[in-house]
């Protein structure tokens, strides 16, 4: 048998770690083979170090190469840059993924979702390049590159490659950013050709959002840039009943964040209400990139069983259970 492998964790704000208390427990009850260092980010941490993600945790995520992370907190406005968006620039974390899968008992419009939405993470509107040209006046500047644009769809069409999917769909805006969107679908078409068993189409956001609220089914994995990817990734959470029950990762070439995208919850946090699906799904995903996948299906289907039966559920899902409680009947359902 290999070595346990080393995973990062970074806990977070917030409900940070109770949730990742939660999943840890879930992981060592599961038996995976893995070993955890703690390091610590988060806006809860800028009075001990001075910066809400401090360098000692940058470098462990790249030292282990895999990092499970809770929520950080992040100030509106002004202040320090989030720890969410630094990370993903410090590691070069070019591909966000969200996998949106319909979750048995949880009870929403659509029944059978099961999409993937890949997000370019570097570039587009995100660049952070604003300025004022004249008082009243602010230019906000869309990087879009060949780069990034084919890495991100080369990544796509190899995820759906391994993972038995059939179709991949490039999401943009090419008929009105003709030179940005467009070089974004040249690469894509340019990608597309190395892939000939996989359906490659092309659809426009405006009316993917109204395809997608009216018929989710007929989507695979979906490819895009950075804001699009930001707003479609919710608005697919939106359809299997919200962030709390979504997985999300953050993957480069060496190494990979698996992250809640649900926030800090302030409202709850510490009273041990909060719901461990999201960073659980996370945590599941981590395991499947570990190459580590009988390990993350007895995970998954212990969870899914949790839900279809719906005895033992969340405030957030209108049950009355604690996270302690809806983790031990995890770890019950397990066998
Ligand atoms: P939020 O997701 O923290 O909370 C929205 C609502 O959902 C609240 O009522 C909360 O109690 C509930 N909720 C969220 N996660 C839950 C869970 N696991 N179990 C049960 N209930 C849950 O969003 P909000 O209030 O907009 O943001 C709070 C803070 O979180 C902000 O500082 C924001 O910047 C940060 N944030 C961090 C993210 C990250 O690190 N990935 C993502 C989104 C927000």
């Amino acid at each position: 048998m290999s070595a346990p492998r080393k995973v990062t964790l970074i806990n977070g704000d917030g409900i940070g770690p109770e949730v990742m208390e939660a999943t840890v427990r879930v992981l060592e009850a599961a038996k995976c083979p893995l070993t955890y260092e703690h390091q610590d980010a988060g806006s809860e941490f800028v009075s001990k170090y001075g910066t809400n993600l401090p360098d000692a945790t940058v470098e462990a995520c790249l030292r282990s190469g895999v990092g499970l992370k809770g929520p950080t907190g992040t100030t509106i406005g002004g202040g320090m840059q989030s720890a969410n968006v630094q990370l993903r620039k410090r590691l070069d974390l070019y591909a966000s993924l969200r996998p949106v899968r319909s979750v048995p008992g949880v009870k929403t419009r659509y029944e059978n979702v099961d999409l993937v939405v890949v997000r370019e993470n570097t570039e587009d509107l995100y660049a952070g390049l604003e300025h004022i040209v004249v008082p009243g006046v602010v230019e906000s500047l869309k990087i879009i590159t060949e780069v990034a644009s084919t890495r991100i769809c080369r990544f796509a069409f190899e995820y759906a490659k391994k993972h038995g999917r059939k179709k991949v769909s490039a999401v943009h805006k090419a008929n009105i950013m003709k030179l940005s969107d467009g070089l974004f679908l040249d690469c894509f078409r340019k990608v597309a050709r190395d892939y000939p068993g996989l359906v490659a189409e092309e659809v426009i956001v405006d009316n993917l959002c109204m395809q997608l609220v009216r018929n989710p089914e007929k989507y695979d994995v979906l490819v895009m840039e950075n804001l699009y990817g930001d707003i479609v990734s919710d608005l697919c959470a939106g359809l299997v009943g919200g962030l709390g029950v979504v997985p999300g990762a953050n993957i480069g070439a060496s190494t990979a964040v698996f992250e809640a995208v649900h926030g800090t919850a302030p409202d709850i946090a510490g009273k041990g209400l909060a719901n461990p699906t999201a960073l659980l799904l996370s945590a599941v995903l981590m395991l499947d990139h570990l190459g580590l996948s009988e390990h993350a299906r007895r995970v998954e289907g212990a969870l899914l069983r949790v839900y279809a039966e719906g005895k033992v559920k969340t405030k957030d899902l209108g049950g009355n259970a604690t996270t302690a409680e809806f983790t031990q009947a995890i770890i019950s359902a397990l066998g």
